[in-house]
């Protein structure tokens, strides 16, 4: 949960840009104690913060971790619900389960679960995936949007659009692409990988547990070898370390504003965009369903956000979920 004397306390570090705060004015202005004031720096350097206490002037922030603490995640965030509720953690199984049992439990549309190590952290189709401590993101959220399953089925690719138009607002020279249904690629390698999990009545859908992995600031050497040749982070195409923090930030900004676009007017609304972002359409791919393989060009998507495969014989198949080779 967010604590916000905390957060306060560090707004103002953070606004002082290189001056000392006095102990002394903050207790004041936030109408605590000078000892409550102390006990909130004690925690924030636990959490990874540093500071310098100057003699008469008081303290002067020196360092800032790159963690995914609601502090650090609170100083970027502008939305209104999604990641108001936020449950933090250093290493857990995976965010999908902890996320499952709160969902059941009411959490709140747009309630995250983020951890920074995942021990079995879990891909489509039951694969692993490789979650290190602290190098990239690993989170899902909670979504309850007023669709019914059928219609929730094309929400992947809402999730896969923000999360692509965050990295080109953050990082301008990275250029992230859609890989239907739920992989994100940088000179064709992936970056990020989605989940969508859901809890449903017969025609009512109660909860939509979306899971993100992103690969944030692995070095090459990071990755396992059975990845090592198909696996890139966004350090490694952006030539630069990246704040894990501001990314979930603006990620949760562009998934609250698509989400609500998504509920009112479908996902034919953000179709078009889906197409500009995306590295699908007109390629020709190789598909994998659970029963069967075959190959065409991937000639459209429809206002569902179902695959359109033209094969060599001209005919039409729809694809509703698979993989696709490009
Ligand atoms: C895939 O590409 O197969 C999807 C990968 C999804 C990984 C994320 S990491 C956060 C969340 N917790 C998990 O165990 N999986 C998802």
């Amino acid at each position: 949960m967010i604590n916000s004397i905390k957060d306060e306390i560090l707004k103002r570090l953070l606004a002082a840009n290189g001056e000392a705060v006095s102990g002394q004015d903050l207790a004041d202005v936030l109408g605590v104690s000078r000892t409550a004031i102390w006990k909130h720096m004690q925690t924030l350097q636990e959490e990874g913060y540093t500071f310098e206490t100057i003699k008469k002037k008081g303290y002067l922030l020196t360092g800032v971790p790159n963690s995914l603490s609601p502090t650090q995640i609170e100083l970027f965030l502008q939305t209104e619900h999604f990641g108001r509720e936020l449950h933090y953690y250093d290493v857990v199984d995976s965010t999908q389960t902890i996320a499952h049992k709160l969902a059941q439990e009411g959490a709140p549309h747009g309630t995250v679960v983020i951890g920074e190590e995942q021990t079995a952290g879990r891909g489509r189709m039951a694969r692993p995936w490789e979650s290190a401590h602290g190098t990239g993101i690993w989170m899902t959220v909670i979504v309850r949007p007023d669709v019914t399953p059928q219609q929730a089925s094309s929400y992947t690719l809402v999730v896969a659009v923000a999360i692509t138009m965050a990295i080109k607002t953050l990082y301008q020279h990275v250029e992230p692409a859609i890989k239907w249904p739920n992989d994100l690629l940088i000179n064709g390698k992936k970056c990020t990988g989605i989940l969508t999990e859901m809890q449903a009545e017969a025609d009512c859908v109660q909860a939509l547990l979306v899971g993100i992995g992103i690969n944030a600031n692995q070095g090459a050497a990071d990755f396992s070898p059975d990845i090592a040749e198909i696996a890139t982070s966004l350090r490694l195409e952006a030539g630069e370390e990246i704040n894990r923090a501001a990314l979930v930030a603006s990620i949760l900004q562009y998934l609250e504003q698509f989400t609500a676009l998504y509920v009112k007017e479908g996902f034919a609304s953000i179709k078009a965009l889906w197409e500009q972002l995306s590295c699908t359409i007109g390629q020709r791919i190789e598909v994998t369903t659970i029963r069967e393989r075959f190959e065409g060009v991937a000639s459209g998507i429809t206002n569902d956000g179902v695959l359109q495969l033209t094969q060599d014989d001209g005919t039409v198949r729809i694809i509703y979920a698979g993989d696709i080779k490009l």
